[in-house]
This record gives structure tokens, sequence and C-alpha cells, in this order.
């Protein structure tokens, strides 16, 4: 008699028995409808309002709210003045945006290894990437567990380099108590659909510095300046805002996060104590530095080297068989997609090959073993899944542990 779902047998709890995401309520109607009536949809009170309260939120003096996470990495990046030619170090376990930012600038993404245990940038393989033509770093608060802030400032102090926080994972996130976002020069938050706070679209960069802060803000409304006029243009910029609506969905969202950010963390730890006890997994590593922190996802390692031959796909299908929702995440480094393949074949021309930068970015023999590694491995469960009751997260961690007992049968088939 076959146990596993996968082969017939029962499954551990159903597929659609977990929250849906987004969660809303009337709230969210009330005030977009608000919005709707007053006929102001841009420039208005709630842009300001949610800027000040999530910079707030975020222990963060300033927020310029605008259109996406790659807006918000991309205003940064240019309110720090990197551009054409210079080198921005970044993770290779990451979304796209993370390395596309610096691409947006004409500068140069130069790829940097990731802790096994964590998925975030490894500072002791960071200082051997610095050139002379390295501005800027851009670290991933990867899965929401802060970067250590403290050594990667350091490191950038001595390099004399900007920091820009990817925290488009980190809503919510302290690190030794400030918010992630506001420990870096600047900070990048995206509000799209599948975030733990959403607007369906959305981004906000925050910073300490007021004049940063200006810089980002005029660059993402066509260079106009707080006291210019209209059709006064100070800088080239873009057209990256926020409308009102959104602004006024994500103050609704807002009031929701903190005890939404506790509930995940409580299941996340739960899951962490159980998938402890499961031969075949490796859990992550926490910080207990990174107190509270978001869980934007819930991430394992699958440990192929115990597993007789299964693989991990295999251990996948048979997982979400199970009724646990999970995949596998990034299907390859950054540095595998063929924007960078096709790049490192031939001169195409700025960023990476042109006379500002006047070198040749070759990525074809880039090979980081541990990003390597994690996206053969990698299991992850989303934001949303945490927010289930205790008993959905035990039986995730019983669906796991069967597999294990019975992955004879995985082998078989
Ligand atoms: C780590 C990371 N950085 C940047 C982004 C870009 O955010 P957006 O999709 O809002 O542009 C994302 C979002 O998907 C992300 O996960």
């Amino acid at each position: 008699m076959p146990q596993l779902a996968i082969n017939g047998g029962t499954p551990v709890r159903s597929l659609d028995d977990w929250p849906a995401w987004p969660v809303f309520d009337e709230r969210e109607e009330q005030a977009v409808l608000e919005v709707l009536r007053s006929g102001r949809w841009w420039f208005g009170d709630r842009i300001r309002e949610f800027e000040e309260a999530f910079a707030d939120f975020q222990d963060a003096r300033f927020g310029v709210s605008c259109a996406s996470g790659t807006a918000a990495l991309k205003l940064g990046l240019f309110a720090c003045g990197i551009g054409a030619g210079d080198e921005v170090i970044v993770p290779a376990y990451t979304f796209i945006a993370t390395a596309a930012a610096p691409l947006l600038v004409n500068a140069v993404p130069v790829f940097a290894d990731v802790e096994l245990d964590t998925g975030n940038l490894d500072l002791t393989t960071v200082e051997s990437l610095i050139t002379d033509k390295t501005k800027a770093i851009i670290p991933v608060h990867f899965a929401g567990l802060p970067v250590d802030m403290n050594a990667l400032g350091e490191i950038a102090r001595r390099h004399n380099l900007c920091i820009i926080e990817d925290a488009c994972h980190a809503w919510g996130t302290k690190w030794r108590g400030k918010g992630a976002g506001a420990l870096g020069d600047c900070g990048a938050f995206s509000f799209q659909m599948s975030k733990n706070i959403t607007a369906g679209e959305g981004g906000i960069l925050l910073t300490d510095d007021e004049g940063l802060a200006d810089r980002a803000a005029s660059y993402s409304n066509f260079g106009r300046i707080k006291e210019g006029a209209f059709y006064e243009h100070f800088l080239v910029g873009d057209n990256m805002r926020m409308t009102e609506m959104q602004a006024a969905i994500l103050l609704v969202q807002l009031s929701r996060l903190k005890e939404q950010t506790l509930r995940r963390q409580h299941n996340a730890r739960l899951l962490n104590r159980l998938l402890s006890e499961v031969p075949g997994v490796s859990i992550m590593r926490e910080d207990p530095r990174a107190e509270p922190r978001s869980y934007h996802l819930y991430m394992f390692r699958f440990r192929p080297e115990q597993w007789d031959g299964v693989t991990r796909d295999q251990f996948l299908e048979a997982l979400r068989a199970e009724g646990v929702p999970c995949w596998a995440g990034y299907p390859m480094p950054l540095y595998r997609n063929p924007l960078f393949q096709r790049q490192a074949r031939g001169p195409e021309g700025c960023p990476l090959s042109c006379p500002y930068y006047g070198r040749q970015m070759d990525y074809a023999p880039i090979s980081l073993p541990h990003v390597e590694r994690l996206c053969a491995e990698m299991c992850w469960i989303g934001q949303q899944y945490l927010l289930a009751e205790e008993s959905a997260i035990r039986d995730l961690a019983a669906a796991v542990a069967k597999i294990w007992e019975h992955k004879e049968e995985l082998r078989r088939g």
C-alpha cells in the first residue's frame, strides 16, 4: 500500500486549505472609494502620509514613494551618485531587479557569493571583489533576514562605498533595534502583489539623509524640486510616482503589518524547531540580532547526499501532493540568465562594454559555489502560508517527515 499522496496515499492536508493572499477587507475598499470619489488620484495627502508612516515604521527619517521596488533601487543608486562605468557589488542569489537596477543607471553589477546557511551576501568574499571602480554594494536582506550591517558598514567605510539596501523582503525587520532600509545610505522596498504588504505594485526608498531623499524625489518626478514650479525641471528625471490609491491601500495594509510579522515569525520559528528534527533537510541559520524579522519566504535546504538518489524536485512534487504549497525558487544563479550570458559573448554597448567603463565584463566564466548549490537545493514556502493556524504548520513539518520516512516509494517511482 503506497503511503505517499503522490502514489495514491492519503495527503496530510489539502492544498486549498491555506490562507489566501492578499489579505484585505472593507477598510481597503473604503480607502480606495474615498480616493476615487475625491477626484484627486495623484500628488495627494495619502502619499505624504504613507511616506511618513512607513519611514517611521522602519526608523528612517525620510521616505520617497515610487512605482516599484526596482524604481526604488534605481532611485537609491541615482541619489548616491552611481552612474556610467561604476561597479556595484550584488549577490547572485536574488531577484533580477537587484542586478538590473545598476544596469539601468549604466553601472556594472559584480556578482558576489552568498552564505549557504542564510542566502545572504557572504561578507568574507566581498572585499576581494572591490576594484578602483567599485562605488556601491547592494546587500539583499534575503527572505527578511538582515545582512550583518555592522560588518558590511565597516567594509563600506574602509573603501568609501555607498550601501543601498535591497530591503524588498524586509518590511518590519529590525537589526539591533533599527529598521531595515534605514541601516545603509538608503534602502529600497517593494509593495508588489506577492509582498508582505502590497498595493499590487509600489515601492519606497528610505534614508536618513535629507539631500539624498530630495535627489531621489526629484528624479522620481521629472526633476522637479519641492519649491519649484510644475514646468520647471532641475534634473533629468523619470515618472516613477506612486498613485494616491496605492498609498491609501498601503496605509491600511501597514496597520496589519506588525501583527502579521509576529505571526509569521512565530510560525517560522515553530517550523525551525519541527524541521530540525527531520533528517534529509537543513533549516536556515537565524540571527538573534534580527528581532523582529520579516519572513517573505520560509526556506529550508534539501540535502541530496542523504536521499539515496531522490531529487529535490521529486521531493517538492511529493510535498505538494501532500498538500504543502512549496517550490524551488530561483532555477539558476542570476549570472546564468541569458541577459548576462549574451552580454558575455560580445560587446553590446553600454554599460558592460563602453568608453565610460573602459573594460570588458565577461560573466560567462563566473561560478559561485554557494549560489549554485542554493539554486539546486533550496525549498521555498511563501509568506502567506506562515499566516496559517499552528496546526497547518505542524502538518507541513509532518508532511516533510512523512516523505523522508517513505522515500523508498519515490526511489521506486
Ligand atoms: C529581492 C528583490 N529585489 C527587488 C525586487 C523588485 O521589486 P518590484 O517587483 O516591486 O520592482 C524584488 C521583487 O520582486 C525582490 O524580491
